[in-house]
């Protein structure tokens, strides 16, 4: 019987095959977002998967016509066939035991790099967390679904591990990926082994939700890991079906697209129907999750359950997202439980740490994880004192986007050069700085240590014998003028010009957030935020500084900032201005 060790070895030996053997590439939409030379490997692929499989599994399931073209690639120079056959032997082999890597999956992700992997979204479900969800939707569900619906299918992490639980159900796994979904077909004796009807659907899910899944009947559980494409990879055609197959339960533009995914299956539910998908947490605290919570808060008749990954682990590998399960059950005759729970994760199991349940009455919470978290629980200065929103005492922004920061913010020694009264104090780092004051003797003591401290401030069109124009020039003759902000400008070094907040700060923290009071006016650069006192605020900014920067101010922030993987978390200057800070600063 083949071990891990056998099966790394397998993949590892396919994955070099597949690139070295000669076959026409695949047309870019069979798999977007990948290169000519991994759409020729995954060509390889399918001659590969093609040798694997039983042929008959082909012609009894109703496989699509591109999946059976994808078996039969145009090969330009004929692979040697022994080679080939005593691959595709070992391959299946391994498959046939069900080890503990999916060698399928870790071809997949062998041949195509990851960034390219993030058009589609897809990522591979770990089989310990999908046995938790089928574990958690067997325990919860009170009748068999007639139909398990997997949407976004990948090489079938959920439709394989489905019918061990539910024999009789259909399945359907649905994905947009000619590769993925015909890989499915290299499993053909799981197939054969159950009675379930496994249907490969080669379609968008969200075109499939509102043709066929409506002609389907009983009980429908959509189960799954829905695509991670993010808002800035998503075309504009996939962007407009997106939003409308999500209608008024999405009404922001940032939201991605498995936040779509889950809106659409969300609205489409009949009472019989449920979910339960792996998906980024994000919507649980943004704004373009916020129908998304109000309508989840509304459902009292079926049971919502939140179960939250611990923040450090990563189950989206290279996404830096929180990972989640959102689980919706069927209608019931009475009232349901809204459950937010922590969950416990290793690499091969996952349990349930705390769970609550969250009474629903009043408006839905403005975030759900804060409540699995357990953030923003030190109460400002023991609980007894009026609270205002953040935002009610000053104005926050990120500092200014150069473009270039190398050529806008300059050392001591080149602002002199160039002539000082063209610049305005500057701070790139917080690290340049000691302390939590930046007074004008520790700004000069920072250009002094040749720290960039000056930020280009022209207006104007300089004089030909200026030497800021020979400069300007310079930056021209390296292309700086055709850069992504630089471009936009009328002037291209005309940086924008923003007031020296009252305090500077970090948005990244694990722990602490640093607020440095900025006495010496310095205009910071965009890895920097500022914050800036509103007119008749009640407030220092030193007395502002100091409370964020204790333990009742981080809490607050804590109860406001993005989680990130590795357990950072992060403020957006819009997001911060919720955090509840007392309305006059508490003695400290
Ligand atoms: C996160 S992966 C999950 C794969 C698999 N279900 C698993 O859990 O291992 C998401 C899958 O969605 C597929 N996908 C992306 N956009 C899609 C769309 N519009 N319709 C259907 N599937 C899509 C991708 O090809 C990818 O296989």
């Amino acid at each position: 019987m083949p071990s891990a060790e056998d099966a790394l070895v397998v993949v590892t030996d396919a994955i070099a095959w597949t690139r070295t053997a000669k076959y026409r590439a695949l047309p870019e939409t069979a798999v977007p977002g990948t290169t000519t030379s991994e759409r020729r490997a995954l060509a390889a692929l399918g001659a590969l998967v093609a040798e694997v499989i039983d042929p008959s599994s082909v012609a009894d399931a109703d496989v699509p016509e591109d999946i059976v073209g994808w078996l039969r690639p145009h090969a330009r120079i004929q692979p040697d066939s022994r080679v080939l056959n005593e691959l595709a032997d070992r391959l299946r082999a391994v498959l046939a035991v069900n080890g503990p890597i999916d060698a399928l999956a870790a071809i997949y992700e062998g041949i195509i790099a990851g960034p390219n992997r993030r058009h589609l979204g897809t990522f591979f479900t770990p089989p310990h967390v999908v046995q938790h969800m089928l574990t958690l939707c067997h325990s919860e569900l009170p009748t068999i679904p007639n139909h398990v619906i997997d949407p976004g299918a990948g090489v079938g992490a959920f439709t394989l591990a489905a019918p061990a639980i539910w024999p009789e159900s259909d399945i359907h796994a649905i994905d947009i990926n000619v590769v993925t979904l015909g890989m499915l077909l290299a499993r053909p004796s799981t197939i054969r082994r159950s009675g379930n009807q496994i249907h490969h659907e080669l379609d968008d899910f969200l075109r499939w939700l509102t043709t066929s899944a409506v002609e389907l009947t009983g009980p429908r559980l959509f189960l799954g890991n829905p695509p991670y494409t993010r808002v800035h990879d998503m075309s504009p055609a996939l962007r407009a079906s997106a939003f409308e197959a999500s209608g008024d339960l999405v009404a922001n533009r940032l939201a991605g697209l498995s936040t779509h995914f889950t809106a659409a299956i969300l609205r489409s539910l009949r009472p019989e129907d449920s979910t339960c998908l792996l998906i980024p947490g994000n919507w649980s605290y943004t704004k373009y999750g916020s129908e998304l919570r109000a309508w989840l808060w509304t459902q009292g008749r079926r049971h919502v359950r939140l179960s939250y990954f611990p923040v450090e682990t990563e189950v989206f590998p290279g996404t830096r997202v929180t990972a989640m399960i959102l689980y919706v059950g069927p209608e019931r005759g009475v009232e349901q439980p809204f459950t937010i729970e922590r969950l416990r994760y290793t690499p091969d199991s996952v349990s349930v740490g705390s769970e609550q349940v969250v009474p629903r009455t009043g408006p839905a919470p403005g975030r759900f994880d804060s409540i699995a978290l357990g953030r923003a629980t030190i109460p400002p200065n023991g609980g007894n004192v009026a609270l205002v929103k953040l935002g009610e005492l000053v104005t926050t922004r990120r500092g200014t986007a150069t473009g270039a920061n190398h050529f806008f913010f300059v050392d001591d020694t080149t602002a002199e050069r160039l002539g000082r009264h063209h610049f305005v104090p500057g701070i790139t780092r917080a690290t340049h700085v000691d302390g939590n004051t930046l007074t004008n003797a520790k700004h000069a003591a920072l250009a002094d240590a040749g720290h960039p401290a000056w930020l280009l401030h022209l207006t104007e069109k300089p004089d030909e014998g200026d030497p800021i124009a020979a400069y300007i020039a310079e930056g021209e003759s390296h292309g700086l003028q055709h850069r992504y902000l630089t471009k936009d400008r009328q002037n291209w070094w005309d940086v924008e010009k923003v007031a020296a907040p009252d305090l500077l700060f970090t948005p990244f923290s694990r722990d602490r957030y640093r607020f440095i009071v900025n006495l010496a006016k310095a205009v910071p650069s965009n890895n920097l935020y500022g914050m800036t006192l509103k007119r008749g605020c009640s407030w220092t900014a030193k007395q502002l500084a100091e409370y964020l920067s204790s333990d009742a101010g981080r809490s607050a922030l804590r109860g406001v900032a993005r989680q990130y993987q590795g357990g950072s978390f992060k403020l957006e200057p819009r997001e911060m201005l919720d955090a509840l800070v007392p309305v006059v600063p508490p003695s400290l």
